[in-house]
């Protein structure tokens, strides 16, 4: 039985955009997603490498001038993928009596790098596949348009074709020779066929070049250009902002392939189109333009993130200098001027001629994706200044902790990529965040390790991770699920919010949280006091050690009873010494040295772990030498990393990538008992945030000799003692299945009540509050390892019905497994 008193004295304005999205061009989300463009290969770029980066002999991958190596196979992206089709030189295309190459010099415009030149012999025929079939619907009008020229004036018949070769639709267009010159056709096919091709067919022997093609269909969402079944789904999630473009596409993998404000405006045909870093070739359809018009469209704030000069930390980044730093700065400016400049100025000129004389608004600005380290923050600087000096009311958002650094810090984005558990425990993580510090943004969050991702049960646990964001508003400002969308043939990443093939989508349990989360906002939360036996799950883990300095000593740990000796380094070497260990905190080879690129830090600590097996309840004592000298050292607790074999995630083709022997030190979870000289003190670490247990408080420790640190820890926390002697009791607070956010406005309270367990939970309400006892409430539940696909898209979908409360109580019952808002009118 759980039961939750309503403080109606307490009321805090909640966080008006929590519930974001997230838009990457990742799996194939643009060019065949949300730009429902249906040729694949439009512009015949995809077998062209980036600029600065060689291809190896076969074809299978480049090479950037760090050393990265991306997938290619001759511009088809992933081996997989490829392996699909039949091998053409021009992904895509295929031709049938007439041939064809790319032409890199007599092509459309200055941003084109390539144009298809065709020889067709009498009926010859050029085919594209699509992405994976080009869907034809019966009656559904698609729209064609070509940039094309012939040697002389002909006849082209464009049309689609099943694989039995059978014409579903086709129309002529006249092509001139020239210069390229547009032609348009309107298809409307008589069948359906989810994987015809698209076909160009010329009755008689002629040489056609084309600049650039496009097939799409007729009907949009609100005639803006993007795919209606899936700007519906995000409609779904009621949303109050949209991140965008990335992700590690704003970085890219090298100079050329970093993402510019310039790649994504104007007509299509003129954008310069760039390899993604996500495995293949796009045309930036879903360009800024179509970004900002979709947040008008769906009344969703703007939040678009800059590359602030460099390329992805995590692919061997190149830093750039003086003119590149300089046209990245340029390029944040003119997406300002573009999107809220008056129609005078260069881009916001080029905005009125797209079609939105009226400025957009941009509120919040990202200053980078993932970027840390010295590097990043030398350069967060200047952007900072620019952009704040030229724009005081947009919201600055860093990638990373800058306040420690001394920078100016307004909001930091946060990401969390765990197994469901750490999200089913951690909805409080924000209890702890101080409330005076930088505001946060979960910008990148999802359940993608471990068992159960994209079910019900991650669902759940991540509308735990959630509600514990929407409880703390003076700190969680914004959050964002990532990725959102994945072309099922295309998967580059695992889970993805909505999934789609050329004719259907669907989307995850999460999605219909995310709608209850977005629809049902209020003004204020109420605080509130719940009382509950359904406690989480125990914490489990290691038991290690850090010594925050060079040259600790110690010796002899024992775990349970057994003498042990180090198991894992995650940071820096504790060497053999004598009978004991010595900490080496001053070696910068160390062989997680990937760790240390991808998050730069200082090596000036070294952190391990002495047992091998995880644990609720250990005993574990180890014997340090103490004098002036000994740096501050901790035992930790409870040691536990999202990277571990049982939790990592599987490669999207199905492989298992195999165990880090590394932890990366921001995903590895802990407690401490940690003494600072003649101090001592208790600490929760995750993410870099050092949350303290208690006050420090006075040690008494044996000066000149090795002293016996021990700690007992249980279900509930952990006792301390030194010498033998007890020193203080560490407890957690432990956190309910049952949890719950209380909002409201003028007319109703907002009950969001989440039951993260097997059985049913009745739940009663007290308020002083007064409410009718007719209620309507939305209810998203089933079994915890259900899913929704493309065959049965609507499996865990959002329920929605009325309820009467009993006479004598506000009693509701929360079913097992599920999410549950309830809507109480006030009286
Ligand atoms: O969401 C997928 C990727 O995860 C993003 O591109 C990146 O920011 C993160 O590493």
């Amino acid at each position: 039985m759980t039961q939750i008193i309503i403080n109606e004295q307490n009321r805090r304005p909640a966080a008006p955009d929590l519930y974001g999205l997230f838009f990457e061009d990742i799996n194939r989300a643009g060019d065949s997603g949300i730009y429902p463009e249906m040729l694949r290969n439009r512009s015949f770029e995809d077998s062209v490498e980036p600029l600065e980066t060689t291809v190896t002999e076969d074809g299978a991958y480049f090479i950037t001038k760090t050393g990265f190596r991306e997938d290619f196979s001759h511009g088809e992206g992933c081996a997989a993928w490829a392996a699909r089709h039949p091998y053409t030189p021009i992904p895509a295309w295929y031709a049938e009596n007439a041939s064809m190459e790319l032409d890199r010099v007599d092509v459309l415009h200055k941003n084109r790098l390539a144009a298809l030149k065709v020889d067709f012999e009498a009926g010859g025929m050029i085919r594209n596949i699509g992405y994976v079939g080009v869907s034809a619907e019966e009656g559904t009008p698609l729209l064609f348009y070509a940039f094309v020229k012939a040697d002389r004036e002909t006849t082209l018949t464009v049309g689609l074709r099943s694989k039995e070769g059978a014409l579903l639709a086709s129309a002529d267009v006249t092509v001139l020779p020239g210069s390229y010159t547009r032609v348009d056709a309107r298809l409307v096919p008589t069948a359906t066929d989810p994987d015809a091709s698209f076909v160009i067919i010329s009755k008689e022997a002629c040489s056609a070049a084309f600049g650039f093609t496009s097939l799409m269909p007729e009907e949009t969402f609100m005639g803006h250009g993007l795919r209606k079944d899936l700007v519906e789904l995000l409609g779904v999630t009621k949303s109050q902002f949209m991140r965008y473009p990335g992700g590690c596409v704003v970085e890219g993998l090298n100079r050329d392939t970093a993402l510019r404000f310039t790649d994504t405006v104007g007509p299509v045909w003129e954008r310069p189109g760039k390899w993604n870093l996500w495995h293949y070739h796009t045309t930036n359809g879903f360009g800024f333009h179509e970004y900002l018009q979709l947040c008008e469209d769906l009344n969703m704030e703007a939040l678009y993130v800059i590359n602030c000069g460099m390329s992805c930390q995590a692919r061997n980044p190149e830093f750039f200098l003086d003119d590149d730093m300089d046209e990245m700065l340029d390029q944040a400016m003119w997406a300002m001027e573009y999107a809220m400049g008056d129609i005078s100025t260069k881009y916001g000129a080029l905005r009125a001629e797209m079609g939105h004389p009226e400025p957009f608004c941009i509120k919040y600005i990202e200053i980078g994706n993932e970027n840390d380290g010295p590097e990043y923050y030398s350069r967060y600087k200047v952007f900072y200044d620019a952009l704040q000096k030229a724009y005081p009311d947009v919201i600055l958002i860093s990638n990373a902790h800058t306040e420690v650094q001394g920078l100016p810090t307004p909001y930091v984005d946060e990401h969390y990529y765990c197994d469901w558990q750490y999200f089913a425990q951690s909805g409080h993580l924000y209890d702890h965040y101080p409330k005076d510090g930088p505001k946060i943004f979960i910008g990148e969050y999802a359940v993608t390790r471990g068992h159960d991702v994209g079910t019900l049960r991650s669902a759940l646990a991540e509308t735990n991770f959630l509600l514990g964001a929407e409880r703390n508003p003076e700190v969680v400002k914004l959050t964002a699920y990532a990725p959102l969308f994945e072309n099922i043939h295309y998967r580059a990443w695992n889970p993805n919010l909505i999934f789609f093939d050329n004719h259907r989508s669907a989307a995850l349990p999460f999605l219909y949280a995310l709608g209850m989360l977005g629809g049902n906002r209020g003004r204020d939360i109420l605080d509130v006091t719940v009382t509950t036996d359904k406690l989480a799950p125990e914490k489990f883990g290691f038991v290690g050690m850090i010594a925050y300095g060079h040259g600790l000593r110690m010796k002899k740990p024992v775990v349970n009873g057994k003498e042990r000796s180090v198991e894992k380094e995650i940071l820096g070497y504790f060497l053999e010494d004598g009978d004991g260990y010595f900490a080496d905190a001053s070696r910068n080879d160390s062989k997680r040295l990937d760790s240390v690129t991808r998050y730069p830090f200082q090596m000036d600590y070294v952190n391990g772990i002495f047992s091998d097996k995880k644990a609720t309840e250990t005993v574990y004592s180890v014997k340090v030498f103490i004098d002036e000298n000994t740096p501050k050292f901790a035992l930790t607790l409870w040691v536990h990393n999202t990277t571990e074999p049982e939790v990592r995630s599987l490669r999207p083709d199905g492989t298992d990538p195999g165990a880090k022997d590394f932890w990366l030190i921001n995903e590895t979870e802990y407690y401490t008992w940690t003494i600072d000289h003649n101090t001592e003190r208790a600490y929760y670490l995750y993410r870099y945030q050092e949350q303290p247990m208690n006050e420090a408080a006075p040690i008494s420790l044996r000066m000149g000799e090795y002293n016996e640190f021990t700690v007992k820890t249980d279900a509930l926390g952990y006792d301390c003692y030194v010498n033998g002697e007890f020193v203080r009791r560490v407890e957690d607070r432990k956190y309910g299945r049952v949890e719950t956010v209380v909002t409201e406005d003028e007319e109703y309270l907002y009950v969001k009540l989440l039951n993260n367990s097997e059985t049913e939970e009745p739940v009663t309400l007290k308020t002083g509050i007064a409410c009718e006892r007719e209620y309507s409430y939305e209810l998203l539940t089933g079994a915890p390892a259900d899913r929704n696909s493309l065959e049965d898209p609507c499996k865990v979908n959002t329920k929605v019905a009325t309820g009467t409360f009993p006479e004598d109580a506000m009693t509701y019952t929360c079913p097992a497994w599920s999410f549950s808002v309830l809507k109480l009118r006030k009286k």
